[in-house]
């Protein structure tokens, strides 16, 4: 498994101090749980390992816009190939030749060709680098990323199937190996899955405890810390976990509010996501039931519809909705007694909850940024 999607832990060995792009491809490689049945391989392979880095259609993120017509290394499909196998040095890009099966470059080069001369407009104004640590998504094409993440004072009760405070050695990247001492714990959740619809709507989702952390709106995140400042590195050694940027309406608390009456595994199992017509499904299950949340936004800023889908929840499921948010939580099916939502099987079988901004944010905005910071001084290196 990666180093820091570990989905058991709260400490984690940052293995990649300071190449920000390195970091990325691990993420794009988390995305792996990943599977699209309904649409072409090459697509599959590209929306899996390569969108995280060249945005959901290609047209750039942290890597360069591949729907133009301006390809450095050769925009023929042998020219392609062989960049996917070889990977472009320090450059960020992978090597993929170690990573995929043959096929699947085959069919993500067709695709990567097939894309050339879309010319997609980049989510950047024309003359500014695609490289940012400030990542973008919108309501057609939500981005998803696999990152730590701030746990924003969410309570300790929260993460209780998290493996905190585990003693792991401590790994000096200079030695390549590790070194005497321990691992100072990163204060974040490792295990996160964050998706932007863009400024409407942002929200947090912990693939270990399998339930919505909390929701935003605004521009996203501040990728800095972990990614690494646009120009010229600058990723912390610690404390890397990136900015939540814009009011949080939303923001869980307590033991896990849902449970699946006469389930005989408490603890949830989160098994992967799929992306249906872009938005992210996520999956996970507990015992024999199997679930699935689609969260999409609502009318208003911070507004999270959330669509659950269950089977084999055979005696329905109840949930005890945190005393503090229980208010701005209201579903379209069930019975609601105070805290207490109680589902049949029949309506747990797919039923929404929709959570709404309170009348004021949770946290006001926690950080206003500049739109990006390519002109400022990257942050110095933490050194170990
Ligand atoms: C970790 C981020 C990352 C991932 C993941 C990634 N790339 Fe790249 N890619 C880059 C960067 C950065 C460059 C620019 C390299 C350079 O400056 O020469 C690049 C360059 C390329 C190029 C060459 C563009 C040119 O100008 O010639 C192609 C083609 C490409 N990537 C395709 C892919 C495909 C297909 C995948 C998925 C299998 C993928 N990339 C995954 C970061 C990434």
């Amino acid at each position: 498994m990666i180093p820091f999607a570990t989905e058991t832990c709260h400490r984690s060995r940052p293995r990649t101090p300071d190449a920000g792009l390195r970091t990325i491809t691990l993420l794009a490689l988390a995305t792996a749980a990943l599977t699209a049945a309904d649409t072409s391989r090459g697509q599959t392979v590209f929306t899996t390992y390569c969108a995280a880095c060249h945005g959901p259609e290609g047209a750039g993120l942290v890597g360069p816009n591949l729907t133009d017509t301006v390809f450095l290394h050769g925009d023929k499909k042998a020219d392609i190939v062989r960049v996917l196998m070889n990977g472009v040095g320090d450059k960020g890009m992978p090597a993929w030749g170690a990573i995929l099966p043959p096929a699947d470059v085959d069919a993500v080069a067709d695709f990567t060709v097939a894309m050339i001369g879309k010319n997609l407009k980049s989510p950047f104004a024309p003359g500014e680098s695609s490289v940012t640590p400030f990542p973008k998504g919108s309501v057609a094409f939500p981005l998803l990323l696999r990152t730590f993440m701030p746990t924003l004072g969410t309570d300790a009760a929260v993460f209780a199937h998290h493996d905190h405070g585990k003693i792991i050695a401590k790994y000096s990247p200079d030695k390549g190996g590790d070194v005497k001492g321990e691992q100072k714990p990163i204060d974040g959740v490792p295990s996160a899955i964050v998706v932007t619809f863009g400024d409407g709507l942002s929200y947090c989702f912990d693939t270990v405890e399998c339930r919505l952390l909390y929701t935003w709106s605004g521009p996203f995140m501040d990728m800095t810390h972990y990614w690494g400042a646009a120009a010229g590195g600058g990723r912390k050694s610690f404390g890397y976990v990136p900015e939540v940027i814009g009011p949080v309406w939303w923001r869980t608390s307590g033991a896990d509010p849902m449970q699946v009456v006469g389930a005989t595994a408490a603890k949830p199992q989160f098994t992967g996501y799929r992306k249906v017509k872009s938005v992210p499904e996520l999956q996970w299950r507990v015992g024999e039931t199997k679930l699935t949340l689609t969260i999409t936004p609502g009318a208003k800023p911070g507004e999270a519809v959330c669509r659950y889908t269950t089977t084999g929840a055979a005696k329905g499921l109840v949930f005890t909705l945190p005393a503090d948010s229980a208010g701005q939580i209201a579903s379209d099916k069930g019975t609601r007694a105070g805290t207490t939502l109680t589902l049949s099987a029949a309506e747990a079988a797919q039923f929404t909850l929709t959570i709404s901004p309170g009348d004021k944010p949770v946290i006001e905005a926690p950080k206003a940024k500049p739109k990006d910071d390519k002109k400022a001084k990257p942050e110095p290196v933490v050194k170990e």
